[in-house]
């Protein structure tokens, strides 16, 4: 039998993913090795899955796959003490995982979410009257990028004076593998000073203050904000200790920001990229929780999340044994096409609620599903009747993550009808 030829590539390499989408490894992967052992330098290796079915195997099976035992976050292994000083509730397994997520959870209902819309739609507009005005603009830097972090200082309960520094601080804790963003880059001997650190950031010391001084305030006080139930919760009938605070407001401030932010970003390249899909979705009616949905697949701003098997299984006819590192590529299941006919192409007409963009399956579905959803929802909706044309002006940047999928730079020219 003929030997397959693999591609070269080498899925810890950032800059790989600031050059292209790597868009055809995925793809070898799915056909010839979708539970591949991928080499690292330093380490073992770890387990790369890529097909729909066995990512969503994967993130259903939360404790045989624990986001515990070596966190979540990173594909490297993470030393014992360092994972400890910065868990959050994202990093740990049912049932203790269920006691953090449930209080949290009755606030991020579309629901509850509704009660936000008024605000959003207040923030997109002030955000669009100064794109509009400039009209040659960066849509990461001048729209997506300012609209999550200020929905999330509306939904935590900061002050409004301290957004400017929380939207400095929130952008610096975010991409840390790109010299251009981070200060100090994932693994340089300066980040290793800020490693006991919510997601070994140098600004979440000041970030995290700033948290702290309002929920202090919501401890005396409660409102209702999500700062009010973190400050008043308690685990296994205990209050939350100063490292709990601050780790699991840190997960908010990153959480529901980049993430946002690169599905307006990639969702807006993929509409510019395919005329028929643009005029679908820019029509009236177009934008509809369905099609946002659809443009938050084609998006996939999650690369991927990583597990630790916590006992021998065998996934996909692949023996794992425990303690073994399982990282399942979010983007890639989502171009899967056996689950999705077409998988590059726009499709409105798509199920929603398909896709693992959220990490749909797990206890771990992202908490801020609707809220997400929303917020791209009335972006479009307030932008459309307004526009007149929206033209790429020049290329786009992508971050150099292999984490986040996303751009560092859009330009793009809008014009008001
Ligand atoms: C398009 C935007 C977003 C995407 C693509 C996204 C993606 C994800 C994914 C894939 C996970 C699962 C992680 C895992 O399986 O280990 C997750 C979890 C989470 N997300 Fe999101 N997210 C988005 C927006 C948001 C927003 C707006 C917020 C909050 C305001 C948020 C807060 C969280 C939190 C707290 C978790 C942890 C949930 C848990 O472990 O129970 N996310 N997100």
């Amino acid at each position: 039998m003929a030997a397959i030829e693999a591609p070269e590539f080498d899925l810890l390499d950032h800059r790989m993913f600031a050059e292209r989408e790597p868009w055809d490894v995925f793809a070898w992967l799915q056909e010839h090795a979708p539970v591949y052992r991928h080499p690292e330098p330093d380490g073992d290796g770890f387990w790369c899955v890529t097909t729909y079915d066995d990512v969503l195997h994967v993130l259903k099976q939360a404790t045989l796959f624990s986001s515990q035992v070596g966190g979540s976050a990173r594909i490297g292994a993470v030393e014992p003490d360092v994972l400890e000083a910065r868990r959050n509730f994202m990093e740990t397994d049912p049932p203790l995982h269920s006691e953090w997520r449930r209080p949290f959870a009755r606030d991020f209902t579309p629901k509850s979410i509704a009660r936000y819309t008024d605000q959003l739609r207040g923030i997109v507009d002030g955000v669009l009257d100064e794109a509009f005005e400039k009209q040659d603009i960066c849509w990461v830097h001048d729209v997506a990028a300012l609209i999550p972090i200020r929905v999330l200082g509306t939904l935590l309960g900061l002050p409004e004076s301290q957004w400017d520094r929380f939207i400095e601080l929130g952008d610096r804790m975010i991409i840390d593998s790109d010299p251009e963003i981070a200060k100090y880059v994932v693994g340089s001997p300066e980040a290793e000073a800020y490693k006991y650190l919510p997601f070994g950031s140098e600004a979440a010391a000041e970030l995290c203050a700033m948290g702290r001084e309002t929920i202090d305030r919501r401890r005396a006080e409660p409102e209702d904000d999500v700062l009010s139930i973190l400050a008043t919760m308690e685990i296994g009938g205990c209050p939350l200790g100063d490292r709990d605070l601050d780790n699991n407001f840190a997960l908010f401030v990153v959480a529901g920001n980049e993430t946002t932010r690169q599905s307006m970003a990639l969702g807006l390249l993929a509409l510019l990229r395919d005329e028929r899909a643009m005029a679908e979705f820019s029509a009236p009616g177009g934008v509809t929780p369905q099609s946002v949905d659809e443009l938050v697949r084609i998006a996939s701003p999650v690369w991927h999340f990583r597990r630790t098997a916590t006992a021998d299984t065998e996934l996909h006819g692949v023996e794992i044994k425990e303690g073994e590192r399982v990282v399942v590529w979010f983007a890639a299941a989502n171009r899967d096409p056996s689950a999705f006919p077409d998988p590059h192409r726009l499709d409105f007409t798509r199920k929603k609620d398909e896709h693992l963009a959220f990490g749909r399956g797990g206890p771990h579905y992202c908490i801020g599903t609707h809220l997400a959803r929303l917020e791209i929802q009335v972006l479009y909706e307030q932008l459309f009747p307004r526009l007149k044309s929206i033209e790429q002006t020049g290329p786009e940047r992508r971050l150099v993550s292999n984490f986040t999928n996303g751009l560092k730079e859009f330009p793009v020219r809008i014009t008001a009808r």
